[in-house]
């Protein structure tokens, strides 16, 4: 079965409680059931959350070696980090789907949100849907789907 990479950075960890008013009051254990729901029996969601840049861009050459889709928050990463942009590059140029999805929409938000280093690279974008972002991503990757 395909299995499906939901990764997520720095501060995601704290979902539920984290300005709620701005990242809604769902925690990623809840996301993680609505996806695993949505999924049904068709791909195996396997979500992950670090604090840390280079577990993140492990877990991305990971997904490279096995060829599994990724759903990306990159939160704060979005917006500087090379390396990670790099990673990316690295698994879609290898063919691999890669949705870059965030809760908020940073177009409306703090100027130095605005630019994302990743969108470039990643296969597609959603953003503004607060969890649904998660599960509009998910019918993206589904419906790449060999
Ligand atoms: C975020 C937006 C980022 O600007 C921010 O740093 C986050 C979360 C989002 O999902 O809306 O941590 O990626």
């Amino acid at each position: 079965m395909t299995r499906v990479l939901v990764l997520n950075g720095p501060n995601l960890g704290r979902l539920g409680t984290r300005e709620p008013e701005v990242y809604g009051t769902l925690t990623l254990d809840e996301i993680r059931a609505t996806l695993e729901s949505d999924a049904s029996d068709t791909v195996q969601i396997e979500l992950r959350q670090t604090d840390d840049e280079a577990t993140l861009i492990g877990w991305l050459h990971e997904a490279t070696d096995a060829k599994s889709p990724v759903i990306l928050n990159p939160a704060a990463f979005t917006h500087y980090s090379y390396g990670l942009r790099d990673a990316v590059a690295i698994l879609t140029s290898a063919g691999v789907p890669l949705v870059e999805v965030h809760l908020s929409n940073p177009h409306a938000r703090e100027e130095f949100r605005h630019t994302s280093v990743i969108s470039a690279v990643a296969t597609g974008v959603i953003l503004g849907f607060g969890a649904d972002s998660y599960r509009l991503a998910l019918q993206a990757v589904l419906s790449r789907l060999p």
